[in-house]
């Protein structure tokens, strides 16, 4: 008898109650207050809209791990350097970012997108399913500072996942340990 309670109630989280959590996270009716719009100051103030939209330099020039790695890599000097060794060395930014470079010392971006170290979330697996950056990261492009544009919740992930020909799995084993 006992049994068969447990057993009913364990059927009835499984096949009601998971559905229907998952049904209210990804409608956004269950939140867990998010950080659209983050724009946090940064040490230099380095712009996408000139380099990636007015320079048209292509994002994994820069972010060169997006395709092999979990992580799409913030640049290091020696990127910025190909051509502010030569390119408008008369302005004080640059002059800045040429002594940190002679000194070996890293500029320290601020982070901008962060999920919860509970979620698991990978690059490659995105950029070889063939996503674009800008459907997570909007028209990067045009910010002269990069903010985080989308809310990067669960319900987010997921109605992403769940198109048809997305076809990606949504078990919580995917996101979740
Ligand atoms: C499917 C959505 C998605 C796509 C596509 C995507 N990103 Fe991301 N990106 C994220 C998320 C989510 C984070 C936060 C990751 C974390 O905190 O672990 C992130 C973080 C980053 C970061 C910060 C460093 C890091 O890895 O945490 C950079 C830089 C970045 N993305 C650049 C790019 C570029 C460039 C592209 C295209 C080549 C791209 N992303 C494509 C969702 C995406
Ligand atoms: C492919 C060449 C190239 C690369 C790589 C590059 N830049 Fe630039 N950068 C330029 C050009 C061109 C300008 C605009 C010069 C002008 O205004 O005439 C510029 C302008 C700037 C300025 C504005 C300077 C001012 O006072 O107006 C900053 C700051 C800057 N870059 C930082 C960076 C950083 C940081 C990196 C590396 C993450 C980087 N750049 C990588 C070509 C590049
Ligand atoms: C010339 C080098 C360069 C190019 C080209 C470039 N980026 Fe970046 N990106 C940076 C640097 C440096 C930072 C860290 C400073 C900042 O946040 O502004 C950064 C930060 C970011 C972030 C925020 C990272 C975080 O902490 O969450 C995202 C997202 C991003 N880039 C996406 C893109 C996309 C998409 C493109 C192409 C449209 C692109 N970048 C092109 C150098 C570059
Ligand atoms: C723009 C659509 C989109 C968004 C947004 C998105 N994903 Fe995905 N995701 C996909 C696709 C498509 C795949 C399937 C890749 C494949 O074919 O194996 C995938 C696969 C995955 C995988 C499986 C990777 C593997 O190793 O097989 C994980 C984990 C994952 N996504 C986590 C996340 C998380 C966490 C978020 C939110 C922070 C997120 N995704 C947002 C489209 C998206
Ligand atoms: C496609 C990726 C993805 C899948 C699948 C997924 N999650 Fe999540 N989950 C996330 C992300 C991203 C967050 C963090 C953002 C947020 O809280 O909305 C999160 C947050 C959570 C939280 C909130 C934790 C907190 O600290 O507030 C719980 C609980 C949770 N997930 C449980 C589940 C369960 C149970 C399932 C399966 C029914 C599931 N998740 C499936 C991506 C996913």
């Amino acid at each position: 008898m006992a049994k068969k309670v447990i057993g009913l109630a364990v059927a009835l989280v499984l096949f009601v109650g998971l559905p229907l959590f998952i049904k209210l996270y990804s409608n956004n009716k269950i939140s867990a207050g998010y950080n659209d719009g983050y724009q946090p100051d940064q040490p230099i103030p380095y712009s996408h809209e000139l380099h990636a939209g007015k320079l048209k330099i292509d994002c994994k020039f820069c972010h060169t791990t997006t395709d092999i790695s979990r992580h799409a890599s913030v640049p290091s000097l020696n990127i910025c350097m190909n051509c502010h060794m030569s390119v408008k060395l008369e302005s004080p930014l640059v002059q800045k970012l040429q002594g940190h470079f002679m000194d070996d010392k890293p500029v320290v971006w601020q982070k901008v997108n962060l999920l919860p170290d509970h979620v698991k979330f990978n690059h490659s697996a995105h950029i070889n399913a063939g996503k674009q950056c800008q459907e997570c990261h909007g028209p990067v492009e045009e910010m002269p500072v990069v903010y985080q544009w989308s809310d990067l919740s669960m319900g987010w992930c997921v109605n992403c996942h769940r198109k048809p020909e997305n076809n990606a799995p949504i078990t919580c084993g995917t996101c979740h340990n």
